[in-house]
Parts: structure tokens; sequence; C-alpha cells
């Protein structure tokens, strides 16, 4: 089901009044608010009970109007605008003042990104401002792939939910904070490092996990219920019949390279060779182990370039903190 045109002028409607409207975009759906109301905005970290210092992404019609939401523009960032919008790539700039500090978390930046989906750019335009939407799942959790997931995660507590399909890309936006004179990656996305190197001209550094703003602490991030373990992938399929064993509901990620492997777990997902593929279906393996009632999720890193990047930093963050030797 997508959503109508009805559908989007009751959206954009609804966001005119204070309410709070899910809407698909190429990456995951968001859960959005007018961005200059800080009622609004408010209720949004209610809903999600996510800190109000934790800031939101201010989604936009078209790179035409960065310049309304922003300070200033530095060349790079309209470099990186030029290329990347629409598209799954987040710039941290200088806070205009337009932007309350309750959409910011407080902070004088502000992210700001174009999402390149059909019925994410006609509500913006049929709204007019700005959107500002985390994902739309609770602080901490997996990220909605799908309209269903965020139905079936938030339900009542969102006054409409748009309809757009599964997400394309699978993986949040890359953020990267263009405030200095050099650019860097904070959060690894939709837009690859390799793809942002080749505009720049320059190498980037990337994190290993993210360090976006999280004030306090936080355990895991981009978590299912169950517990996620990571090994080494020839030591996945051992790994998993070990904790089966032991009494564990185990739910396995299975690597490519072993994918005709017979495992004795509770439930097994073969993850597709391609990380255009693997990014598309993540989030959605994930809630589908949990919903088969597994406890433990054994899993291991792709290799860590293209879209495997983001994928390995989402499994380093939900699998948490290592323990300490
Ligand atoms: O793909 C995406 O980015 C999705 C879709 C809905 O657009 N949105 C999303 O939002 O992932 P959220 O809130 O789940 O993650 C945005 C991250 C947060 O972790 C936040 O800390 C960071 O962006 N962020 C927002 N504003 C920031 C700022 N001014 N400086 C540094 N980090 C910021
Ligand atoms: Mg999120």
């Amino acid at each position: 089901m997508t959503a109508r045109t009805s559908d989007i002028e009751n959206a954009a409607g609804v966001l005119r009044a204070g309410g709070l409207v899910a809407f698909p975009t190429e990456t995951v759906y968001g859960l959005g608010a007018d961005a200059e109301n800080p009622a609004a905005v408010a209720r949004v970290f209610q809903v999600k009970g996510r800190p109000p210092s934790h800031p939101l992404i201010v989604h936009i019609a078209g790179a035409q109007h960065l310049g309304d939401w922003v300070e200033d523009v530095p060349e790079t960032a309209r470099l990186l605008a030029e290329r990347f919008w629409p598209g799954p790539l987040t710039l941290v700039l200088r806070r205009g003042p337009r932007v309350p500090l309750e959409t910011t978390g407080g902070l004088e930046t502000v992210a700001v990104r174009v999402p390149d989906h059909p019925v994410a750019l006609a509500l913006l335009s049929a709204f007019g401002g700005g959107v500002a939407a985390p994902s739309a799942n609770r602080f901490g959790s997996v990220s909605p792939t799908t309209a269903n997931h965020v139905r079936t995660e938030l339900g009542d507590a969102v006054d409409f939910v748009l309809d757009g399909g599964p997400c394309e890309v699978g993986v949040e936006s890359t953020i990267v904070d263009a405030t200095g004179d050099t650019p860097s990656v904070l959060r690894p996305g939709g837009v690859t490092r390799e793809d942002l190197e080749a505009v720049l001209g320059f190498p980037l550094a990337v994190p290993a996990t993210s360090r976006i703003r999280v004030p306090g602490q936080h355990p895991s991030h981009y978590a299912p219920r169950a517990r996620v373990v990571l090994v080494e992938p020839e030591k996945v399929v051992a790994e998993a019949e070990f904790a089966q064993e032991l009494g564990h509901r185990v739910g396995v990620l299975l690597p490519p390279a072993f994918a005709d492997a017979p495992v004795k777990a509770h439930a097994v997902v073969a993850v597709p060779g391609s990380m255009a593929a693997y990014a598309r279906g993540l989030y959605g393996f994930l809630r589908e182990l949990d919903q088969r009632g597994c406890d433990l999720i054994v899993a291991s890193l792709p290799v860590e370039e293209g879209l495997g990047l983001a994928i390995a930093n989402r499994l380093r963050r939900a699998a948490g903190p290592r323990p300490s030797a």
C-alpha cells in the first residue's frame, strides 16, 4: 500500500496542527514533527522515550532551502549537498535562528537532510517547512523499515502513518560534520565513505563506533531484544550451536560463505552476499529473530567497505560494549 495525494495532504495538516507523522524515507521510517514547533518536537522525544538532549535531523524538500535553516553554507557542504541530495546524507552545520534549541537538543549546530523518497518529498513540499524526525522506533531499539514496523512499535502514539512501502537503503543516513574546515563522518550510513572521498578528493576519518552525541551511558543502540554476540565468520556456526546446547534460543545471521552449512539453532537467517541487500534487510532480520523468540543472536561483521561499514557499525552498537577482558 502506498500513500495517496489525500493522505499527503492530511499528513501535512497533522504537522501544521503540531501532530506527529511517521513517514517513509529511503533509509528508515521517520517520526516527524514541525521542526519549528517546540511543543510538537517535545512530543517526539516523549513518544520515542529519548532524552531531550539528543538532537533531531531536520528534513527539507530540497538543497535550495538549506540556507533557510543554517547560519551559513560552507563550500564543502554545498558540494556534498549538490552531489548527494536527495539522498542518505545528513549535514551538520551551524544552526540558523529558525531552528529552536529544542530541535537541536540545545546545540548550536543542526543536522539537515533531503530524503530520497517520493512520499517524503511530497510531504515536505505539501507542508512547506522543515520536518524534525528521528527514526520512528523507541529509543535504543531497531529502526523501522516498513510502515508495519512503525504501527507495531508506536501504535496510537503517532497521529498519522504514511505508508511508502519497504525502505530501499535500510540503514540510516551518513552524518557528516561540515562545521569545521575538514569534514568528518559522525555516523557511517547510506552514502559510502568511498563516494564521499571521491567527491571531496581527500581521505575521511570514520570512527568504528559512532561518535554522535550520546549523553550519559546508553549500553546499546539499534538493538533487538535478543542479546547480539559478534564472532569471526568461521566461528558463527560453532558459537551458535554451543549457545543452543546451553539452552539459549539462538538466532543466527549466517554469513554468505557458510550459507549452506546446516546449523542446529532456533532460527537461521542467511545473510545476502550483496551489501546493498544486506543493508536493506538488516533491521528486518533483527526484528524477525526477536519475533521468533530468540534470546541470543550470533552474527559476524561484514568487510568494512562500502555499505559494509554502516552494517558493521550497527551490529557493533547493537552488541553494546564488549565485556573487558
Ligand atoms: O536516515 C536517517 O538519518 C533517519 C531518517 C528518518 O532520516 N533519521 C535518523 O534519525 O536516523 P535519528 O534521530 O535516529 O538519528 C540521528 C542522529 C542522532 O543520533 C543524533 O545524535 C545525530 O543524528 N545528530 C542530530 N543532530 C546533530 C548535531 N547537531 N550534531 C551531531 N549529531 C547530531
Ligand atoms: Mg535512530
